[in-house]
């Protein structure tokens, strides 16, 4: 496959938008960025006419695929009654519901209309509810771009300090340097525990899978562990399940692992692909913006057209048909990426959950950011990009998302696509000293 009218958009439009791009995650991919011509189901076509299985699905949010029906009726009906109206509407309470239904933690939601608006009000409320200002996040979490949660997402071990006394490390040139960050290798609770016996932690805050990084799995008891010890010290416990709610389960991470935090941040999956987000959580916390102690806003907050395709996703989740469809196409996705890579003699693991998982290359079972470290990122990236050029377009990173338009067919073409770029001389020879 060829990918140069892509290129030329890109490098002529890098004239006009700073990098061609509207994000920093679009950069830094290979060959180069690509430019859409449209999406469908799980089918991107780029505007070199290439049709590509799609496993990035917007980088998560679209459970069901590209333009399902059902939601895309939700936003043109929509759109005949109001776009925006500095008020409220039955569908922004109708999307309430569904959420305090569907999510263990959910008592009292606010939307909101990105995942990082939605950390920065949760943090704000831990922060007026305990009267601390110290935030504990783990390395390799990320928690949207904002100054004080960008420490130690990826970072350069040779200036990330000692494994079990990491030193916060910024992910951006001009980040304000913020006393009130803490950063602890995540698995370990332990180190949570002395970390947090001096009572000065107003929140803690993690992925309860971490995904962004590494895909890595919580150790059995660690958040049991971290609840007790959040419990014991007064400290509020914010999972952010902005790419695990509704796709580790249709009440996200915290209902399939049995742990209910304080507050919970949703994103992503919650309005398929409109720029919907959420802060939910316990009563006695929430209850501090109701009280206008604390404040939250946003001019575009429940903007009737999202709303309308939140309610259409979420009645979807609700009648558990996503996930009857994917859970057997992810298994066998699943299995059968295990299996070419056994057949290949490479050595990788993919571990997660059907609509969503982490493939990676070497590094038995990481606990932390650092052990995932040890995996062959580099040679996975190459595989990755070797892909593209067999129509299939995963995350160089690692994480696959899978949504309810993927049939058994586009997973066999898939994997036949991984078994092509496997069998080539020059991938083998790459990924080969240090996967096997
Ligand atoms: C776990 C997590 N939290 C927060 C965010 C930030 O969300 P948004 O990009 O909607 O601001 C992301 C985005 O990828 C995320 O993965």
């Amino acid at each position: 496959m060829q990918f140069e009218a892509s290129r030329r958009r890109i490098d002529e439009a890098a004239t006009l938008v700073a990098g061609g791009v509207n994000s920093a995650f679009r950069l830094g991919v290979s060959p180069h960025p690509l430019v859409f011509a449209s999406a469908d189901g799980p089918i991107l076509t780029d505007i070199d006419g290439n049709q590509l299985i799609d496993y990035f699905l917007g980088m998560g949010p679209m459970l069901l695929g590209h333009r399902p029906a059902a939601v895309v009726a939700a936003a043109r009906a929509q759109l005949e009654r109001s776009i925006l109206v500095a008020g409220q509407t039955e569908t922004e309470y109708a999307a309430a519901r569904l959420l305090v239904d569907l999510v263990p933690g959910a008592e009292l939601v606010r939307f909101s209309v990105s995942g990082s608006e939605a950390v920065q009000a949760a943090l704000r409320v831990a922060r007026a509810a305990t009267g601390r200002s110290t935030l504990v996040k783990f390395e390799g979490h990320y928690h949207g771009w904002f100054d004080n949660v960008l420490w130690s997402v990826s970072p350069d071990l040779t200036v990330a300090g000692r494994p079990e006394e990491p030193v916060p490390v910024p992910g951006s040139a001009g980040q304000r340097p913020d006393p009130a960050v803490a950063v602890l290798p995540w698995n370990d609770a332990d180190l949570l525990r002395r970390r947090l016996a001096g009572r000065d932690v107003a929140a803690v805050i993690m992925e309860p899978v971490m995904f962004n990084n590494a895909g890595i799995l919580p150790r059995p008891g660690y958040l049991e562990a971290v609840r007790a010890i959040c419990d014991d010290t007064g400290t509020v416990l914010i999972f952010d399940e902005v790419i695990t709610g509704f796709r580790v389960g249709p009440g996200g991470a915290q209902q399939r692992l049995g742990v209910t935090p304080d507050l919970t941040i949703l994103g992503k999956a919650l309005a398929n692909g409109f720029p919907v987000a959420a802060v939910v959580g316990r009563h006695r916390y929430m209850q501090l913006i109701a009280d206008q102690r604390v404040l939250h806003g946003g001019t575009y907050n429940t903007q009737s057209v999202a709303m309308a395709a939140t309610v259409a996703t979420l009645d979807e989740i609700a009648s558990g048909r996503p996930y009857r469809h994917i859970d057997p196409v992810g298994e066998r996705l699943m299995d059968g990426l295990r299996k070419e890579f056994s057949d290949a003699g490479i050595t990788a693991e993919v571990v997660g959950y059907p609509a969503v998982f982490q493939v990676r290359f070497g590094a038995a079972d990481p606990r932390d950011y650092r052990e995932a470290q040890r995996a062959d990122r580099a040679g996975y990236a190459r595989f990755a990009a070797a892909l593209l050029h067999h129509g299939v377009r995963v995350l160089p990173r690692g994480t696959w998302f899978l949504s309810a338009a993927h049939e058994a067919a586009h997973v066999d073409a898939t994997l036949a696509a991984v078994r092509a770029v496997l069998a080539d001389g020059a991938l083998r020879a790459a990924t080969g000293e240090s996967a096997r």
